[in-house]
């Protein structure tokens, strides 16, 4: 890109900030129109919700903020690369966004549009492109380099459905052509597919894999998601609860994710958890006990009562018999027998927690509703914990701008 461009996308910047979620809007539409195949690669709900358009239209803007030094952007280039390629997105789709992406600026800054800007912002997604598909393509050879590694849909037989509370169940999952599972690092996810005929559609949603690395499969659980309208209960988490049976098949991507325990790691670790947020941890935390982990680890969760509570039993055998572990649980509405057991009533609150390690290098995983997550992180650096060593996992596209 030449110096001159760089200014004229720098200068874009008021408009995309102005515009970014019309012109992202506008940019789907042209592009399903265009490319219906590719309705199979994106959740529809998050386009009905309009979340995917704000989280395009952000990370558009970043870049266009940061144009002078895109290289400040690889954390996010990287976490964004782990959810295009559990979701199979390959060089050849860039072609097709950015000609739809360019078309669309056309579009929607009409006259304004001036050859000179198109031109700059057609350099600046070449640019953004060979960045991302770059980094992508070292993930998926990342994938292949590993013991039992693959790239692409993979598919998979449930095993066993196992109810853990009123609302979340576990599905074990087993590769249908009896290989063995490549190993996951306690935190990521798998993306998981299924073909409605009703609407001629593949749709893929991510689950955190809620076992510890094994060989031999993986474990999801899966909240029923209840929509407040008729016809509106969610897509997949409804198919795996009422129509999947044990034997039936689904088709998953390999483990991916940045939100991970750090192998390394030689200190405390507190798991934060809002409801269905729990499953990225217990993988984390039977990861951790599995390998006799020498220092404190401290489980706090927090959900609505004690139907909702998920792998309760799991969790307090292990605070029983791993000294290293202690639990501290929160239910919105509590019965004199829970609070007898301990548990302690209303939001999931860190301030109430006297023992809560705070030394230097300790990691703080989250996990929640945004509002949890947003919550929880206030109240860490509250406290004085250096915000990198915070992290936390959006179930959907991430939107909160945290740290
Ligand atoms: C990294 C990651 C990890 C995840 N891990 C887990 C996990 O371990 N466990 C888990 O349960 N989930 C997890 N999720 C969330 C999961 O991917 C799905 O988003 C979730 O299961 C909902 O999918 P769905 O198809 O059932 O709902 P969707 O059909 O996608 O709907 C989502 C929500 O919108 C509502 N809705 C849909 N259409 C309308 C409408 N027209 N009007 C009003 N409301 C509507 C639905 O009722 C529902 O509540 C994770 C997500 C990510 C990104
Ligand atoms: C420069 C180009 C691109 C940018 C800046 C970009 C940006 C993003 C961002 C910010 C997310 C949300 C990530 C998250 O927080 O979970 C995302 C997800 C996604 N992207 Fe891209 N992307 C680009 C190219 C592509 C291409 C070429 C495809 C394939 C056609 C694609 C398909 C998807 C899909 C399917 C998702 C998940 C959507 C969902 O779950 O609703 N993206 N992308």
């Amino acid at each position: 890109m030449t110096t001159e461009q760089k200014q004229l996308i720098s200068a874009t910047v008021p408009v995309l900030k102005e515009n970014g979620i019309l012109l992202t809007k506008h940019f789907y539409n042209r592009m399903f129109t265009h490319n219906p195949e590719l309705k199979n690669m994106f959740n529809m709900g998050n386009q009905q919700s309009g979340k995917q358009q704000t989280a395009l239209a952000m990370a558009v803007l970043a870049y266009a903020e940061n144009i002078a030094n895109p290289g400040v952007l690889m954390p996010v280039v990287d976490r964004i690369g782990h959810k295009h390629v559990s979701l199979d997105i390959r060089p050849e789709h860039y072609q097709i966004v950015g000609r739809h992406l360019i078309a669309s600026i056309k579009e929607v800054l009409g006259e304004a549009a001036m050859p000179e800007i198109v031109d700059a912002w057609t350099a600046a997604y070449v640019q953004l492109a060979a960045l991302m598909s770059g980094h992508e393509a070292n993930l998926y050879e990342q994938k292949t380099s590993l013991d039992n590694g693959w790239t692409g849909w993979r598919p998979f037989k449930i095993d066993k459905k196992v109810e853990e509370s009123t609302e979340i169940t576990s599905f074990y999952l087993y590769p249908s052509d009896g290989g063995k599972v490549m190993p996951h690092i306690p935190g990521q996810y798998i993306s998981l597919r299924v073909f409605f005929p009703e609407m001629e559609l593949y749709q893929a949603r991510q689950y955190s894999i809620s076992s510890a690395p094994s060989n031999e499969y993986y474990r999801i659980s899966v909240k029923k998601e209840k929509g407040t309208q008729i016809d509106t209960d969610g897509k997949i988490s409804n198919y795996l609860h009422n129509f999947i049976q044990e034997g039936n098949k689904v088709d998953l991507t390999a483990p991916a994710g940045t939100f991970t325990l750090s192998e390394e790691l030689s200190a405390p670790v507190v798991l934060i958890s809002g409801g269905v947020g729990l499953t990225p941890m217990i993988s984390m935390l039977e990861n951790l006990v599995e390998k006799n982990y020498n220092y404190p680890v401290t489980w706090l969760h927090g959900c609505r009562n004690r139907s909702v509570h998920a792998f309760k039993e799991k969790i307090d055998q292990i605070t029983q018999t791993a000294d290293q572990v202690t639990q501290h649980v929160f239910y919105d509405v509590s019965t004199h027998e829970d609070r007898q057991q301990g548990i302690i009533e209303g939001f999931l609150d860190i301030h109430k927690i006297a023992s809560l390690p705070q030394f230097p290098g300790t990691r703080y995983y989250v996990c929640g509703p945004s509002a949890f997550i947003q919550k929880q992180y206030t109240d860490l650096i509250a406290l004085g914990i250096d915000k990198e060593a915070i992290l936390f996992e959006e179930f959907g596209p991430q939107l909160l701008q945290l740290n």
